[in-house]
Formats: structure tokens, sequence, C-alpha cells
């Protein structure tokens, strides 16, 4: 887990402006929530973050490290998209293993996250499914196990629980919290 501080940055395309000069320090180990309007900046503060937009002005350090001019890959982060992002020919398995292969995680590891991931997520059932084989809430649980899965340094999450039921969605924010306890 690291530290995620955002030191006056701000961020404006012409003449709109989405952050004016945000200043904000996130512990490590901790959980942190930005609520707000919509248009206020949610995403674009998180976009930022993972180095998916540059800041207009402004530093962004994780774990004391200034990130600000690093690309996404470098910065160690998994993301959960606003509109989930899923590989649509690949399987709910390859999607949430992705990450994993791709990072040459041994097998047998990967193989027991994933399974640990689809059973918190109620998702075991689905596994060999494609995301256009599942309803909205299932592929959003799916976007969330491929980011729970990466157990990176720092998790960010846009709107993940925004499509699902609230019982369903009480109960994917409580498997996030155990993650962050169990995995660190
Ligand atoms: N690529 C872009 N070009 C121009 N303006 C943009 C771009 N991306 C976002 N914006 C604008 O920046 C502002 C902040 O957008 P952002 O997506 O961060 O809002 P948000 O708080 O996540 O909203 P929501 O709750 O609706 O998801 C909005 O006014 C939006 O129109
Ligand atoms: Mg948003």
């Amino acid at each position: 887990m690291s530290t995620i501080e955002l030191e006056q940055v701000a961020k404006s395309w012409g003449d709109t402006t989405a952050l004016r000069a945000m200043n904000l320090q996130i512990p490590a180990g901790s959980f942190c929530v930005l609520l707000g309007p919509s248009g206020c900046g949610k995403s674009t503060t998180l976009r930022i973050i993972a180095g998916l937009e540059s800041a207009t002005s402004g530093r962004v350090r994780i774990g004391g490290k200034d990130v600000t001019h690093l690309p996404p890959a470098e910065r160690g982060i998994a993301m959960v998209f606003q509109n989930y992002a899923l590989f649509p020919h690949l399987s709910v398995r390859d999607n949430i293993g992705f990450g994993l292969s791709v990072r040459k995680v041994p097998k047998a590891q990967a193989q027991q996250r994933l399974a640990e991931a689809a059973d918190l997520l109620g998702l075991s059932h689905l596994l060999d499914r494609k995301p256009g084989q599942l309803s909205g809430g299932q592929q959003q649980r799916v976007a969330l196990g491929r980011a729970l899965v990466a157990q990176a340094h720092v998790c960010l999450m846009d709107e993940p629980l925004s499509t699902l039921m609230p019982s369903c969605a009480r109960k994917c924010a409580l498997s996030c919290v155990s993650c962050n306890s169990a995995w660190g």
C-alpha cells in the first residue's frame, strides 16, 4: 500500500476546467472516497493519479515518489473504470487473470488469487462466459475482480458499484475492504 499525494493539481481543456488547484493526501492502507456532483472532476482526478491524463500543472506523488510524468504502466496501479473496459473476446476467467499472466505471476498463485476473487464477488459459476453473456452488474464485478487480483499498491475505482443492486453493492464493498486487509 502506498500514500497518494496531489499538490496543487489543475486540469483544463481549453475553456473547460475540471480541477483548479487540488490538494489531497491519502495515507497508505486507507480507503478514500471522492464524492461530488456529476462533472465536478472525480474521474479526472483518478485518471490523473493513474497517469491516463496529464495534469495541466501540479505534482502527483505515489509512495513519496514524484510520478507526475511517469506513464501509467510504471505507476503500479490497478484501476476499475466507470465503463468496465472488459475484453469482449476473453472469458471472465481470462479477463480477471489477464494482468496476472502479463506480469507472469506463477500459475498456481494466479489460480488461487483468481478463485478467491471470483468467490468473493460471486462470479465462480460464470468464469467460462464472455462479457457479452453477462448482466451489467456481473460485468462490473468482473472489472472489480481484475483490479483486486492485481494486488497493486494503489487500487483506483471509478464508481465500481454504481450499476449494482444495493445488496450486491454492499457485498462487493465489503469484499474490497476484506481484500484490503487480507492482501494488504
Ligand atoms: N477529455 C475531455 N475534454 C474536455 N472536457 C472534459 C474531458 N473529460 C472531462 N471533461 C470535463 O471535465 C469535467 C469533469 O469531468 P469528470 O469526468 O472528471 O467528472 P465526474 O466528477 O467524474 O462526473 P460523473 O459523476 O458524471 O462521472 C466535466 O465538466 C467534463 O465535461
Ligand atoms: Mg466520473
